[in-house]
């Protein structure tokens, strides 16, 4: 959706804020011994107690409120009775309705000990999010989010998933414009307005450049099982500088 008045503006505010906060208390509760079932029974516990609801789960009939992937899984994972274990890389998806407005945020967790690439990982997927949100000007091109973030994967040695794009959203979970590629794509000429509401969220992986569904029907993890990261913020692109929604 494109914003025209400030009440818009202000009820995505609280639907971002309200995901926002609802992500980062999952993330404070994943410790060894959780379960991804009880992670999203918080999330869902944090979501009604500000009145929102499950954006999955009212959209497309999502079977959990919040999406959780323990890798290799990196998206769109049902929460279950997979126990979380020191070593995971864990993806947190929230996004939720809140009075007919949507918001959507995401970030990939560590439960220690990992890697040091795994570490570096996580500390570029955010940076990777960063370089595009910052390349999304009114006026200017779509894409120059995804030419933004292909620059910063390519300096770094990363590859994107090229099968999961970023999406406009607002009135809907999936809005216009849909489709965001968060890669460089050369033949995407659509332009951004003042005002438009979109996230952005790069899955920057080592090594894979696609992903396939598991075979629940849902989870979504690369096919060599490669380490891949998401992070995700909902933000309005104008003319003074994109505002971020999904801050807790
Ligand atoms: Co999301
Ligand atoms: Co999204």
């Amino acid at each position: 959706m494109t914003i025209e008045n400030d009440d818009q503006l202000q009820k995505l505010r609280r639907v971002g804020n309200v995901v926002a906060r609802t992500l980062k208390a999952m993330g404070a509760a994943l410790e060894p011994g959780i379960t991804t079932r009880e992670l999203d029974t918080l999330g869902r516990a944090l979501l009604e107690r500000e009145g929102a609801r499950s954006a999955p789960e009212i959209t497309y009939g999502f079977p959990g409120a919040t999406c959780i992937s323990v890798g290799p899984d990196c998206a769109h994972g049902i929460p279950d009775d997979t126990v979380i274990q020191k070593g995971d890389l864990v993806n947190i998806d929230v996004s939720a309705e809140l009075d007919g407005y949507f918001g959507d945020t995401g970030a990939s967790f560590t439960v220690p000990p990992v890697a040091p690439r795994i570490q570096r990982l996580c500390r570029d997927g955010r940076r990777a999010m960063w370089a595009g949100i910052r390349a999304a000007r009114p006026g200017g091109p779509l894409n120059a989010v995804g030419l933004a973030i292909e620059k910063f994967a390519q300096k770094s040695g990363y590859s994107l998933v090229r099968n999961l794009a970023s999406h406009g959203v607002g009135h809907s979970l999936h809005d216009e414009p849909s489709e965001i590629p968060t890669w460089y794509e050369p033949g995407d000429r659509r332009r951004i307005p003042e005002g438009l509401v979109f996230t952005v969220e790069p899955f920057l992986s080592l090594g894979a450049d696609w992903v396939e569904e598991k075979g629940d029907g849902w989870t979504l993890r690369p096919p060599e099982h490669q380490p891949t990261v998401q992070y995700e913020h909902t933000i309005v692109a104008t003319s003074k500088g994109p505002i971020i929604l999904t801050l807790a």
